[in-house]
């Protein structure tokens, strides 16, 4: 708990307000034309509304706490990257954000974009919100408390058969370095499961792993900021985060998956 603006407010419940409201203004957005500018290629693509909605963050998270670090999709690159790593281990209070994870789905005007936050604490993640402007999903999780979706608790899937699984994956936006092996992987595991789904927001589909829609999900090249608040909401509801080499440059990691236990196991001998 923690004072802010006079009235006591967790940093969860002040996660979530500022999801609600960067979420609403987006809802709000997509009705209408907006600026998209290529990011590093065309299938990487960054609106007005991504850094519009990353600053609106920035300054409430600011606001409440002023001597917290925020790290966001948007501004991180602009400073040392490797700086920036050392900070995520070295600070108590650092809060990382995606503020549009599914630009694509957004651009496009398909649901399934997803505001983003996560609080760490020397390194270790306290709290994450995953906040689903679509339908008003708002999914919580903080260390030790459970997971959420709007009030109710979350529990991961009990399937325990790969071929009983609903399963999703992404395709990473690092085209050169990731997209044609995962073309590959596809390929393997969808003769195993029962089908696999690409909603377009690494982190709805860890939040939808914490509410038992989906058995797992997994994919290559995704960087912190995409799933950080999903990782602990799928830990709070009894899942599993497996991950295979992280570049603490880059913040990203070469291979991400997130289940139910028994079938992260199951996708991971698929897979690697
Ligand atoms: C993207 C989404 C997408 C995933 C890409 C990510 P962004 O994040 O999470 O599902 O497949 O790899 O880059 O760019 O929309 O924040």
């Amino acid at each position: 708990m923690n004072t802010a603006g006079g009235c006591l407010m967790s940093y969860l419940e002040a996660a979530i307000n500022i999801a609600r409201e960067a979420g609403s203004n987006l809802k709000n957005a997509i009705t209408k034309d907006f600026l998209v500018d290529v990011k590093d290629s065309n299938f990487d693509l960054v609106t007005e509304w991504d850094k519009k909605t990353e600053n609106i963050i920035i300054d409430r998270i600011k606001e409440i706490y002023p001597n917290h670090l925020v790290i966001g999709e948007e501004s991180v690159f602009v400073s040392s990257k490797d700086s920036f790593s050392e900070l995520i281990n070295e600070k108590e209070h650092v809060w990382i954000i995606d503020p549009i994870d599914g630009t694509n789905n957004f651009i496009h005007r398909l649901p399934g974009y997803t505001v983003s936050i996560a609080k760490f604490n020397y390194g270790q993640i306290e709290l994450g919100v995953v906040y689903s402007p679509d339908n008003d999903e708002m999914f919580s999780a903080e260390k030790g408390k459970g997971a959420y979706l709007n009030k109710k608790k979350l529990t991961v899937s009990n399937q325990n058969q790969l071929e009983n699984s609903m399963l999703a994956t992404g395709f990473p936006s690092d085209v050169a370095n990731f997209r044609a092996n995962n073309l590959e992987q596809i390929n393997k595991v969808a003769l195993k499961c029962r089908d696999v789904r690409i909603y377009g927001s690494a982190a709805l589909h860890c939040a939808y792993v914490a509410a038992g829609r989906l058995e797992a999900f997994w994919e290559e090249g995704l960087h912190i900021w995409d799933i950080a608040a999903g990782w602990i909401l799928a830990e709070e509801a009894g899942g599993q985060v497996d991950y295979f080499s992280y570049d603490s440059n880059l913040m990203q990691y070469k291979s991400f998956y997130c289940g139910n236990k028994e079938i992260n196991k199951q996708l991971i001998d698929v897979i690697e």
